[in-house]
């Protein structure tokens, strides 16, 4: 008898510690504020003159109401994923919608947009928004906060809030190409690690405390560069590519560890690579079935306006999918990069 009480008081005492845990994480975290590309964007590139887009079907087919809204994948992205992770939306609002109210930025937006990078020329190979001049919408949003709801409310958001930067994908697949000229592969994942460490640098000179930064992932595994790269029979990784992915990890890992060190606040480096590349290589322990191909059109380039609803080809259940279209994964794969990576980092930063 004496042991049974002695096991029920245990049980209400975890039970009431877990719930304290549960309530100070939704409440010491009051928005959620995302800089990068089109992984963290949820429409941003809607009213640009770019041609990277995709608010069009099937975008958006497994996204609640089958909207296609501006989201790069069939459902819902990161930003939306981790915001619920926070208990504060299911979905998290592009700063750039023209119908936000300013209620609509209390718990938080993002300023992503798809096919931008470090490098300012990515952004304005692509006509997307830079994550530079993301920091100038940025700087607007906390004025906005300060006039609808104060100062008080808008020092609370920066200093408890939770910033993530997810960027360097364009940059290393895409821009180097055109940089090649003036870096070699090393030189040019250093420059573009180091102009992270800057970002995150102005963040945090913004206001910012609690700050996190996606390592690059391996790029080189995407459907695209398989079809490109990978030769023709084999469709293996672009391996150059991921070696480039990795030396941006490098030297971007080390960097915010002894900037966490020397700042006020949190800084981490979260490691999405190696959870991403074991995802791909052993699809089948996730759950997916195919991992080499988007669901989208035939899987192979498919991407943006090749991804239309004309394309006869897309998969039925894109769960089955590691990749959507040729770039960008399903929100299913999202979800697991996510449920993997709040375990091990989240706690942190509460
Ligand atoms: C925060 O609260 C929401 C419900 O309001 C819940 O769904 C979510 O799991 C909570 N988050 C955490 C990390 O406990
Ligand atoms: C879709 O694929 C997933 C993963 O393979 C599987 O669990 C699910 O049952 C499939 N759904 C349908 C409707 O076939």
């Amino acid at each position: 008898m004496m042991k049974l009480q002695i096991l029920w008081l245990a049980l209400v005492l975890i039970t009431v510690e877990a719930n304290a845990v549960k309530q100070g994480i939704n409440a010491t975290i009051p928005a959620l504020i995302v800089f990068g590309d089109s992984i963290m964007d949820t429409g941003n590139n809607n009213n640009l003159p770019t041609l990277l887009k995709c608010n069009f079907p099937p975008y958006g087919k497994d996204y609640p109401g089958g909207f296609a809204t501006g989201r790069f994948s069939d459902g819902r992205v990161p930003s939306d994923l981790i915001a619920e992770k926070l208990g504060l939306a299911k979905t998290l609002p592009a700063y750039m919608n023209p119908y936000l109210k300013p209620e609509d930025l209390l718990k938080g937006v993002t300023f992503a947009s798809g096919g931008t990078g470090y490098d300012p020329l990515t952004a304005k190979i692509m006509s997307v928004i830079s994550v530079w001049d993301q920091l100038i919408y940025f700087k607007e949003y906390i004025s906005k906060i300060k006039r609808h709801f104060g100062e008080e409310k808008a020092k609370e958001i920066l200093e408890h809030s939770f910033f993530l930067v997810v960027s360097s994908s364009n940059d290393l697949a895409h821009t180097y190409l055109a940089q090649a000229h003036r870096y070699d592969r090393t030189s040019y994942a250093n420059f573009l690690a180091d102009s992270a460490v800057h970002f995150v640098k102005e963040l945090h000179k913004l206001g910012a405390r609690k700050i996190g930064v996606f390592s690059a992932v391996p790029v080189g595994c995407v459907p695209l560069q398989r079809t490109v790269f990978g030769g023709f029979f084999t469709r293996g990784c672009n391996q150059p590519l991921n070696n480039m992915a990795k030396q941006f990890n490098a030297r971007l890992s080390p960097a915010l560890d002894s900037l966490d060190k020397e700042l006020d606040g949190v800084i981490l480096y979260i490691n999405v690579y190696d959870t991403l590349f074991d995802m791909i290589q052993h699809p089948k322990k996730y759950g997916f079935e195919v991992a080499d191909k988007g669901c989208c059109g035939k899987g192979l380039l498919t991407i943006s306006y090749m991804c239309n609803s004309l394309n006869p080809f897309t998969c039925s259940n894109s769960s089955a999918y590691i990749f959507w279209d040729s770039y960008h994964p399903t929100e299913r794969a999202y979800q697991v990069i996510v449920d993997n990576l709040l375990e091990k980092y989240l706690s942190k930063v509460y």
